[in-house]
């Protein structure tokens, strides 16, 4: 099994045909026309595990400037987190999402933050984020926004530059607006 980082300098094109293919086994209505990353303008990179020619797990990373209650953050997320199923519950989300907050620690952002469902607040918060209380993340656009809670998703956010941690009140009870673009939400 090998961990990749991607996309990578002598890329052959076929390791995003890969994770499009692992994709399709959690999302089978996404991405119809194998399109990745569907979100270029956010898109960082991504860890992928590789096993047989196959990917198997893969963690993207997406980034985007916020303001804030009149305070401009630097914003890193996880997107489209995903492991085979013939090989979850062995801890490979787990490794994959710990190297991708290490690419993320070390780019450092004022936040890391992201939206899961109920049932995964626990997963992620071994991981090191939390569930901020009334926290609803707002992606889309401005015209069109694509609210969390609106598909009951919960808010998980690490803290991470002194500016957020003191600022850490403001981000609870709220919305907190990311123009991602057009249907995007991380
Ligand atoms: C969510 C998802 C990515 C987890 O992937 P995974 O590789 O199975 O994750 P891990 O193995 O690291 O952890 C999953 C669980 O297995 C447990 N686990 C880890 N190693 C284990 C082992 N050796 N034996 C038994 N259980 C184990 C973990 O403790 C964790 O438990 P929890 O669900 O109670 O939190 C996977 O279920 C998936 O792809 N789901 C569909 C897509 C999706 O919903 N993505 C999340 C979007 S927010």
């Amino acid at each position: 099994m090998e961990l990749i980082q991607y996309p990578q300098k002598n890329d052959d094109g076929g390791i995003a045909d890969k994770i499009i293919a692992l994709e399709k086994t959690a999302w089978p209505e996404n991405a119809p026309d194998g399109v990745f990353p569907s979100a270029p303008n956010t898109y960082v990179t991504s860890f992928v595990l590789i096993e047989k020619d196959q990917a198997i797990c893969h963690v993207g990373v997406r980034k985007c400037a916020f303001c804030h209650k009149a305070d401009v953050y630097l914003a890193y997320g996880l997107s489209e987190v995903v492991t085979h199923p013939r090989y979850q519950k062995r801890g490979l989300a787990t490794q994959t999402i710990q190297k991708a907050k290490e690419f993320i620690l070390s780019q450092q952002p004022d936040v890391s933050i992201f939206t899961c469902g109920k049932e995964r607040v626990p997963f992620y918060a071994r991981c090191g984020w939390e569930a901020v209380p009334g926290a609803c993340l707002v992606g889309g656009t401005k015209e069109k926004p694509f609210r969390s809670d609106d598909l009951n998703l919960i808010t998980m956010i690490m803290f991470l530059s002194s500016k957020s941690k003191q600022h850490k009140k403001d981000f609870e009870n709220t919305d907190i607006l990311l123009e991602l673009g057009e249907n995007q939400l991380w």
